[in-house]
């Protein structure tokens, strides 16, 4: 039997809307201020699609930069794994969409829904399928246009998120360069995190649409306690189990969800800040999207090199959430 393949990333890609919505803006809509927006979040703007823009026109910038970064062709791709909980349509899937846009072959292509950690599983499916020997090239994506799905009503929410793509193509490896763990969770909790209506259970109705039910609700300070504690128990579980400290990792790119949270957990271990990887203060929350636009940001501006060992860390609706260490 064949030894399992090592995978590494072999490009990264990335693509946000222009138009830029300042916290400052939202204080014509809601009763809210800069100063309270930056104090409890960290997040000072974040881009914004326009009414006819959907996540595969942002996917498929973002897929065609990774894909040359990999120095690759759309041919040369054999499957495509997008994480989404805003997709063009249910079905198809947006991934579909992809595979049209870029002028893919007829490779496999679907979406998977586990909401800010969507990239982090799509990794690890991406993984196991060249790992396992199905497939060479696998295009990997976090996508997301969460404005068309927050109500600007709901000052709670809509100052957290944003639009936005990432996306890279997994590859195998025969260097060092390899994903090292994967560590992928869920336990449901329906009421800290939930899109209520649209779905078999609740169908569209007048009255979801009068009731606002096709808008994210959330638990901000649930989600909050959530997302310390497991940001903390995946750090110390990759820690131990790789014989690994923080002054071994290059940058921790987590899921970019609240600085006070992402402090909250370097704390803890006493990482200097520097060595997590924020660009929420620009980008605010894009869910799956937010890990991939980090790393692709790190990796253009020559922050982040061949043989540096990072670690992802997303948290999300579901709840899901997940880790992995790879060296680049
Ligand atoms: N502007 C001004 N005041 C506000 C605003 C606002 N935009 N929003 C809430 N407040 C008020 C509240 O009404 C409350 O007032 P009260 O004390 O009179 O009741 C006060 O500010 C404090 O509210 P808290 O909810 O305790 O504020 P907190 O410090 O927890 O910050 C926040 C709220 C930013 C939502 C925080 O809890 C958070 O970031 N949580 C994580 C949420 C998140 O990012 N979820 C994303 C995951 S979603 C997904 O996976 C798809």
């Amino acid at each position: 039997m064949n030894e399992p393949k090592k995978v590494k990333i072999l490009g990264t890609g990335a693509h946000a809307p222009d138009a830029v919505l300042r916290n400052d803006d939202l204080c014509h809509l809601i009763d809210t201020s800069d100063e309270w927006i930056v104090e409890r979040t960290g997040i000072r703007e974040r881009r914004v699609v326009r009414d006819s823009e959907a996540t595969s026109d942002l996917a498929t910038e973002a897929a065609r930069k990774a894909i040359e970064a990999a120095g690759l062709a759309p041919e040369d791709i054999d499957a495509i794994v997008l994480g989404t909980i805003t997709p063009d349509t249910i079905f198809p899937s947006t991934a579909c969409y992809l595979q049209k846009r870029l002028g893919c072959r007829k490779i496999p292509a679907f979406d998977i829904l586990a909401a800010c950690t969507g990239f982090v599983y799509g990794c690890a499916i991406g993984a196991s399928f060249i790992e396992a020997g199905l497939f060479r090239h696998v295009l990997v994506l976090g996508a997301e246009t969460l404005t068309k799905i927050t109500d600007y009503q709901d000052r709670n929410t809509c100052i957290l998120f944003g639009d936005g793509a990432g996306a890279v193509v997994l590859g195998p490896s025969d260097g060092e360069s390899c994903f090292l763990s994967f560590n992928l969770y869920s336990e449901l909790d329906d009421k800290m995190m939930v899109l209520p209506a649209g779905g078999s259970r609740m169908p569209a109705t007048h009255q979801t649409v009068d009731n606002r039910l096709h808008y994210m609700h959330l638990r901000g300070r649930e989600i909050f306690r959530f997302a310390v504690t497991e940001m903390c128990n995946m750090l110390e579980h990759e820690f131990k189990t790789l014989g690994i400290g923080p002054n071994d990792i290059r940058y921790i790119i987590p899921h970019q969800v609240n600085l006070r949270i992402l402090k909250a957990a370097a704390d803890r271990f006493g990482i200097p800040l520097e060595k997590i990887y924020v660009n929420l203060d620009r980008y605010g929350n894009t869910s799956a999207a937010s890990v991939p636009i980090a790393l692709d940001e790190a990796v253009r501006a020559g922050k982040i090199k061949r043989g540096d060992l990072l670690m992802f860390v997303a948290f999300g609706g579901g709840k899901t959430w997940g880790s992995t260490v790879l060296r680049y």
